[in-house]
């Protein structure tokens, strides 16, 4: 059976990629699916590696059942792009930066990194938005946002496995 190997890219790793991941890991575990992915996420930025995500985001995410409390932020790096098949970036500057790094590797990586918020279309959203300098409202606004692009991309996912 296929494994999927899905890297959520943000900023800090400490907000929007580990709530993807948190809840994309949700929603395919209430599907019964969860032994067909493997999840990570990290931030194009290094200043909270190491750090738990944002009280805020844990806070948002429980209230919806889903504990990302054990994650740790780290840094994305090479190595991330042949460990992975999909890198979903939060933002366009966080997949501009991705774009550049799979420049530099040589090979055809940057097919790789896709917006996230493609997977949500009906949204007409492009980017889940930085909540870091905002409110609890911006992080309901951010784990919405975040729980249309998860359904699409799980349900993308798991039609292309039966073209395998
Ligand atoms: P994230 O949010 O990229 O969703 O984790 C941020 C976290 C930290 C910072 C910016 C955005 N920061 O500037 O430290």
């Amino acid at each position: 059976m296929a494994t999927h190997r899905l890297l959520f890219v943000c900023l800090g790793n400490i907000c929007r990629s580990p709530l993807a991941e948190g809840v994309f890991g949700h929603l395919a575990a209430e599907a019964g699916v969860a032994d067909r992915f493997e999840l990570d996420s990290a931030g194009t930025g290094s200043w909270h590696v190491g750090d738990p995500p944002d009280a805020r985001a844990r806070r948002a995410a429980a209230a919806r059942g889903i504990d990302i409390s054990g994650q740790r932020a780290r840094q994305v790096g090479p190595a991330d792009f042949d460990r992975f098949d999909l890198i979903l970036a939060m933002d366009r500057s966080n997949a501009e930066v991705l774009w550049r790094l799979a420049g530099r590797l040589g090979e055809d990586h940057a097919a790789k990194v896709r917006l996230f918020m493609e997977f949500a279309p009906e949204t007409g959203v492009g980017e889940v938005p930085d909540p870091y300098y905002g409110g609890a409202a911006g992080f309901e606004r951010v784990i919405d946002l975040i729980g249309e692009a998860a359904h699409g991309l799980l349900a993308h996912r798991l039609a292309g496995e039966s073209k395998d």
